[in-house]
């Protein structure tokens, strides 16, 4: 890939200036957001628990993302393509029309109680009014939790409990290609099993399948938002301080327990405003492209906010890479709304790449606006990046994120000149990122050595300030392993020209087709049936997926029943409480788990054995025999050497 010679100087210059002076820095990008106090210093030390950004300012989300376009005359312009596939939809929502919808809900959500500050739980699939339903609650102040449609019911009660959100937005029902996804059922049983009740419900009717309403609680979306538009009522935006909660978004843990991820308000803009010119090389009044899902941190940044707040044409694509109707979908879709960016999961392309590994689809649309192709949410396996250079003739840059972070680690900033493209490698940290590969007793190794990636505190603009309801959870999660440093949680290295490759989790969370799971979680539901005394759920290689969960147990003693059985039921079950997306297919049942003398399972080995990586017994092995044991057990589904 050509390198703008420049361009090394002018990355180097950015990350550099956003070290050595980040006052200077932020404030500066700090312009590109209109301010209702603008703020007079950056960052503020001795706030939160590493400090806090913008301290003394106030502005409002919603006004920077949808009003104040409207009011530089951008009104008619597209602000959202929402192009649906699996309902064979398409509708563009205009800027003007994104303000007066986002107006009126805001007004409907207001009689609802909903004021600043309170939560309010989002469970929808990609359709516009989910966005609208992000965009009212920031418009009131309020801070939005949006919950991924592949969940289960278990999981929705869960993030219900810990936000205790006033209101719940919902749709009837979310599509996927083979099956209506019925969610009226799941959120009723969620707030059942909630030990926090939601005041009221309201509830988008999709004729696909529609909701039976709860007397008293549920409230039809449509009617409400009819009568307020008769009555002519609408929400102004409400200044919130720049450290206000924007939205709480929940991901795995290393406990069965989900993270409820803060993010800042003022941060947080000035962060992904940043982001849009130099990091994607995107300008105002172009169109951007994210197919991800706004139940991911990437759905909330960058099918959301960033573009919206960078005055852009977002894509809102209910729709899959393969199958809606081919693997062609997605360069339809960029064609069709001339998409100057595309961003997308390494698992979306792998799909891609097998179904049509000639790429002639993309020959089949004009794609003479796209630029350059982003991706993030897992390692970009050096194959399908050099596949979809050829295919493309255009930048593929692989980006790291964390849904902690809220955008990227470290990336190639294609605005201020093409770096290098080096294949597996995530570039270089973006500004404010100090970002050092530690070893075990936290001191920075040499180049070209693994070890964990820390970031240096404070985090930048963006970043997470806490966990919801829980400074401590924030603490021991993340900033107590090396003190002074953000631990990712993720192992790499940095090699002398100071890009940085991510090699996997140090933790026991796993990435199933770009999707963050907890094997923890999954190990306590699969603990939980009555025929299984112990467990260990690893993640192994998959090639469309990346990454897939497996599950062995050990029965209890006296269990006569058929192993086929039980191991069809702990597959259900794990569906049942976590959901579809944990695509959790694979319990084997073994006679003994492999341990180190002092009772740890060696999951490690485990994984290498699964993958048909090489391996060795673990001097710490309690019985050395249990690993071929388990190999055997592998073997017998065809998995590993
Ligand atoms: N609501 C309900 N169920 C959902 C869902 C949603 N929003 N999204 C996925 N599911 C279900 C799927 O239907 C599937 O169910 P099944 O077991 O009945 O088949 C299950 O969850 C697993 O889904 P997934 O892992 O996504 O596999 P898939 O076979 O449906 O699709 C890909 C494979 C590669 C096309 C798909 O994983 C993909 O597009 N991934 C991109 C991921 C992404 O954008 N991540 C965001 C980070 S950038
Ligand atoms: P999530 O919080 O769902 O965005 O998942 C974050 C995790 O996904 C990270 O901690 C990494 O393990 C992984 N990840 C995301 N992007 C990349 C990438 N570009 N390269 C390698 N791993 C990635």
């Amino acid at each position: 890939m050509p390198a703008d010679p420049t361009s090394r100087s002018r990355s180097a210059q950015a990350h550099a200036a956003s070290l050595g002076d980040p006052e200077a820095f932020w404030l500066e990008a700090a312009n590109a957001i209109a301010w209702e106090t603008a703020p007079v210093r950056a960052f503020d030390p001795q706030a939160g628990t590493y400090g806090r950004w913008f301290p003394d300012a106030t502005l409002n989300a919603c006004h920077n993302a949808v009003d104040r376009h409207v009011a530089d005359g951008r009104g008619e312009q597209a602000a959202i393509h929402y192009d649906s596939p699996v309902t064979g939809t398409k509708r563009t929502i205009t800027y003007r029309q994104l303000r007066d919808a986002v107006a009126t809900l805001a007004a409907v959500l207001a009689d609802l109680g909903v004021g600043r500050g309170d939560r309010v739980v989002i469970y929808m699939p990609m359709v516009p009014e989910a966005v609208f339903g992000m965009l009212a609650c920031a418009r009131l102040g309020a801070v939005h939790s949006v919950v991924f449609g592949g969940f289960a019911a278990n999981e929705l009660a869960i993030r219900i409990t810990d936000a205790a959100p006033k209101v719940v937005l919902a749709a009837s029902c979310g599509i996927e290609p083979s099956r209506i996804v019925a969610y009226k059922p799941l959120l009723d049983a969620a707030i059942a099993a909630s030990t926090h009740k939601p005041e009221a419900c309201l509830i988008l009717q999709r004729p696909e399948s529609e909701a039976i309403l709860v007397e008293g609680r549920d409230r039809d979306w449509a009617q409400a938002v009819a009568e307020a538009e008769a009555a002519g009522r609408t929400a102004a935006c409400v200044p919130v301080a720049a450290t206000d909660p924007l939205y709480i978004l929940y991901t795995s843990g290393t406990t069965g327990k989900p993270k409820g991820v803060v993010r800042d308000t003022g941060g947080y803009c000035v962060a992904l405003a940043w982001s849009m010119p130099n990091l994607y090389d995107v300008a105002p009044g172009e169109t951007y492209f994210c197919a991800s899902d706004i139940g991911w941190v990437v759905g909330h940044s960058y099918i959301v906010y960033a573009p919206l707040l960078h005055g852009c044409t977002t894509v809102l694509y209910e729709g899959k890479p393969v199958g809606t109707p081919d693997a062609g979908a997605l360069w339809r879709v960029v064609s069709e709304y001339g998409a100057v960016c595309l961003f997308t999961a390494p698992t979306a392309l792998r799909a891609i790449k097998k179904d049509d590994p000639r790429a002639a689809l993309v020959k089949d649309y004009d794609l003479s606006r796209f630029r350059s192709l982003f991706l993030a949410g897992e390692r970009a396996d050096p194959d399908s990046v050099a596949w979809a250079e050829r295919a493309l003739e255009r930048p593929v840059i692989d980006h790291w994120w964390q849904t902690e972070t809220g955008w990227a680690i470290a990336g190639n900033p294609l605005g201020l000149g093409l770096l290098p493209v080096k294949h597996g490698s995530a570039c270089i940290p973006m500004p404010g990122y100090d970002l050092a590969v530690l070893d075990e007793a936290g001191k920075p190794v040499p180049p070209e050595t693994m070890g964990t990636i820390a970031l240096r505190l404070p985090l930048p603009p963006g970043c997470l300030p806490t966990l919801w309801g829980s400074d401590d959870r924030f603490r021991t999660s993340y900033l107590t392993t090396y003190p002074g440093w953000y631990d990712t949680s993720d192992a790499g290295v940095v090699d002398a020209d100071g890009y940085v490759t991510v090699l996997g989790r140090t933790d026991d969370i796993i990435n199933v087709a770009g999707h963050r799971l907890s094997t923890g979680g999954m190990e306590a539901v699969l603990a939980s049936h009555q025929d299984v005394a112990e467990c260990a759920v690893i993640g192994i290689r998959d090639a469309l997926k990346g990454e897939q969960p497996c599950g062995f147990v050990v029965l209890k003693s006296g269990v006569e029943r058929e192993t086929d059985t039980i191991e069809r039921e702990l597959v259900a079950l794990v569906r049942e409480r976590i959901g579809p997306v944990a695509a959790f297919r694979l319990a084997l049942t073994v006679q003994r788990l492999p341990k180190t003398r002092s009772g740890k399972i060696l999951r490690g080995t485990m994984k290498r054995i699964a993958d048909g990586e090489p391996w060795t017994t673990p001097p710490t092995i309690d019985d050395a025999a249990v690993l071929d044991e388990i190999g055997a057990s592998l073997k017998g589904r065809g998995i590993g050497a």
